[in-house]
């Protein structure tokens, strides 16, 4: 393992704006730090698949109103934003190593104002099209999580995950709000839509995708 990675998973275990899932210790939902009284009110906000976590200090950043809880297994990745958010003196932005198949052991009922997925994995393979971001079961999460008309939002560089979440969003019941093929294109003012610009989104800029964008309600 590169000696950089290496650094950043001792690194990452002593920051205080990292959560891990630690393996058969479950707790309540109420008793993480995302619930804690100095954010009673505050509107909630997920980042799922949040790598290094640039949407995630973007929106706290933008509005100190909000909380914001990025979510990945990778935690040398979440490391990158945790200490970004400690050195810019963010403290609204939260960090959870996990895995998102187990995120509903984490936040309480109908307490999600925002769920973001920032470039989530196509899983093109036949077999894996259980792991899409926006299969049903993870779908029925959302709506678990959603506050009565919370939002999902959906910014990828895959045609084929586009369509799927689309389709996989009407299957379930849900309304698609705004339907983009290629969010640089459009006048969408939704923050982040347009204006957050991950790494990520870059290189797939770079070669020439247009990225796509997808904003939809479960309830
Ligand atoms: C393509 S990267 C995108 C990262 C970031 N959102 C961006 O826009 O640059 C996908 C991220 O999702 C994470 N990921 C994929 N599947 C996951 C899962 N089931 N649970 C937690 N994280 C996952 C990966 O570790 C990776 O960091």
């Amino acid at each position: 393992m590169p000696k950089n990675k290496r650094h950043k998973y001792e690194r990452v275990k002593h920051l205080t704006n990292v959560t891990f899932s630690l393996f058969g210790k479950s707790r309540p939902p109420c008793s993480y730090p995302w619930y804690a009284p100095r954010y009673a009110g505050m509107k909630k906000v997920l980042e799922l698949g949040c790598g290094k976590g640039e949407y995630s200090l973007a929106f706290a950043a933008a509005d100190p109103r909000s909380l914001c809880v990025g979510i990945d297994s990778k935690s040398h990745r979440i490391c990158v934003g945790a200490e970004k958010a400690i050195a810019r003196g963010l403290d609204n932005v939260h960090f959870l190593r996990t895995r998102i198949e187990h995120i509903r052991e984490f936040f309480m009922e109908q307490t999600i104002h925002e769920i973001w997925l920032t470039f989530p994995d196509p899983h093109p393979k036949k077999r894996a099209v259980k792991c899409r971001l926006s299969a049903a079961p993870f779908i029925d999460t959302y709506a678990h999580l959603l506050i009565p008309g919370g939002t999902v939002y959906l910014k990828t560089d895959s045609d084929l995950l586009y369509n799927y979440t689309r389709e996989s969003v009407e299957q379930w019941g849900g309304q698609v709000l705004t339907a983009s093929e290629n969010i640089h294109g459009t006048d969408d003012s939704t923050p982040g839509a347009r204006d957050i610009v991950s790494a990520f989104e870059s290189a797939a800029r770079l070669q020439g995708t247009t990225i796509k964008y997808l904003a939809f309600t479960l309830n």
